[in-house]
C-alpha cells in the first residue's frame, strides 16, 4: 500500500500538521468555531483584524476621559477607572479572545493587525505578542485615492509600517496585501527586506455599491468564487523561490483542487475564508482529505515534494505565467 502524504508544512517558522488555515474572519473571532475549525483539521488559524481604527478610537476616548477628569473632579480621579475600562472594548475584548484562544488552542494562533499608517497603534502588536500569539498578520488595506501620491508615496507608506511594526515584535510576521502595485515582485521583495517572514496573497479589496433605491452607497460584502484563486495563482508561482519569506495563499480557495494547485505553484499554507462560511468548519476536513487522496494517489512523499513544481521557475512552460501567453489564452475561447 502507498504510504500517505506527509501534509506537514512550515509556515515562517511555525511548524503546522498540514497547509489548511483559516484566515480572519468571524469564524475566527469565537472560541466554539474556533475549537470546530480545530477539530476539523485546521492546521492554524488567523483571528479577526484588530483595526487601526479601534485603537486610534479606543485611545481618543481614553484621552478625552483623562482630560474630563482632570478638569472636573482632579481629586476624584481614581473613580473614573471603571469608565475608563469601558472605553477600551475594542483593543480588549481582542486581547481577552486572544488569551482565550491560546488557553482552548492546541495549533498556532496568528493574530492580526489592519491598518494604514505608522503612530501609537502599532504598539498594539508588541501586546499580542506578550499574550502569546504565535505570530502576527499584519493586513495593509489601503485604497491609494490622492491623485497627488505617486506610487512610491504609497509603496513607501507599505514598507514604514512594515519596518515599524517589525520592530516592535519578535514573532514572525506575514503582510497581508492586496495585488494591486505596478511591480508586484518588486515590492514583495522589497517587503520582505522590511522585516516581512511572509506574504499573504491576496487581500480581497470589498467594492463598494450604489443603493438605487435610498440613492446612497453601500456596503454589499460579496464572498469569494473559485476562480479568484488564479490571480494569486499566478503571482504565487512567480514570486516561489524569488524570496526570503513564506507564501500564504488566500482568496478564492474553495476545494482541494484549488489548494493542491497553490501548493503546486509554490504556497507554504493555503487560507480558507468564503468556503468556511458557506459550508461550516467542518468543510476543512473535506479538502484536507481530498489532499490526502490527491498527493498519496500520486506517490508524493511529502508536500516538500510537491510544492514548487509547477512554479515559474520549475514549470515547463515558464511563459504560461507571463505575457507571452496572453494570445494563447485567448485563442483558447470557445462558446462550449
Ligand atoms: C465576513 C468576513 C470578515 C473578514 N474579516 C477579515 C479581517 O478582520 N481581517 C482580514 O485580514 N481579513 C478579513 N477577511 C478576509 C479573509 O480573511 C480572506 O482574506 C478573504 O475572504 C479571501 O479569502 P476567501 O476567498 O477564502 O474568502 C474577512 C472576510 C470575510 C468574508
Amino acid at each position: 500500500m502507498t504510504p500517505t502524504t506527509d501534509l506537514r508544512t512550515h509556515y515562517m517558522g511555525l511548524d503546522l500538521a498540514n497547509p489548511i488555515v483559516a484566515s480572519s474572519s468571524p469564524l475566527t473571532g469565537q472560541i466554539d468555531t474556533l475549537v470546530a475549525l480545530q477539530e476539523a483539521g485546521a492546521a492554524a488559524i488567523v483571528l479577526p483584524s484588530l483595526f487601526e481604527e479601534q485603537i486610534e478610537h479606543d485611545a481618543m476616548g481614553l484621552h478625552r476621559g483623562l482630560d474630563t477628569g482632570a478638569d472636573q473632579h482632579g481629586e476624584v480621579f481614581g473613580g473614573y477607572f471603571p469608565e475608563l475600562d469601558s472605553y477600551n472594548t475594542g483593543p480588549d475584548r481582542y486581547l481577552r479572545t486572544l488569551i482565550a484562544a491560546k488557553n482552548e488552542l492546541t495549533i498556532p494562533v496568528i493574530a492580526s493587525l489592519n491598518g494604514t499608517s505608522t503612530g501609537g497603534w502599532t504598539h498594539y502588536a508588541k501586546l499580542l505578542e506578550d499574550e502569546g500569539a504565535d505570530a502576527l498578520e499584519l493586513n495593509i488595506y489601503l485604497i491609494a485615492a490622492d491623485a497627488n501620491a505617486s506610487a512610491a508615496d504609497v509603496e513607501d507608506q507599505y514598507l514604514q509600517l512594515v519596518a515599524a511594526v517589525r520592530s516592535t515584535v519578535e514573532i514572525p510576521l506575514a503582510v497581508k496585501i492586496g495585488p494591486f502595485f505596478s511591480s508586484p515582485a518588486n515590492m514583495a521583495r522589497r517587503l520582505v527586506d522590511a522585516g516581512a517572514d511572509g506574504l499573504v496573497l491576496f487581500n480581497r479589496f470589498y467594492q463598494p455599491d450604489i443603493d438605487l433605491d435610498q440613492l446612497s452607497t453601500t456596503p454589499n460584502l460579496v464572498l469569494s468564487s473559485p476562480n479568484e484563486m488564479r490571480l494569486v495563482l499566478r503571482w504565487v508561482a512567480i514570486l516561489h523561490g524569488q524570496l526570503e519569506a513564506s507564501l500564504a495563499a488566500t482568496t478564492g480557495i474553495h476545494d482541494a483542487e484549488a489548494a493542491i494547485k497553490l501548493i503546486l505553484a509554490g504556497a507554504d499554507v493555503t487560507m480558507m475564508t468564503s468556503a468556511l462560511l458557506m459550508h461550516g468548519p467542518e468543510h476543512v476536513t473535506t479538502v484536507l482529505d481530498g489532499l490526502s487522496h490527491w498527493f498519496t494517489e500520486r506517490e508524493y512523499r511529502s508536500l516538500t515534494q510537491a510544492r514548487g513544481s509547477l512554479s515559474q521557475k520549475s514549470s515547463p512552460d515558464p511563459s504560461s505565467f507571463e505575457r507571452t501567453n496572453y494570445m494563447a489564452n485567448l485563442a483558447s475561447y470557445s462558446p462550449h
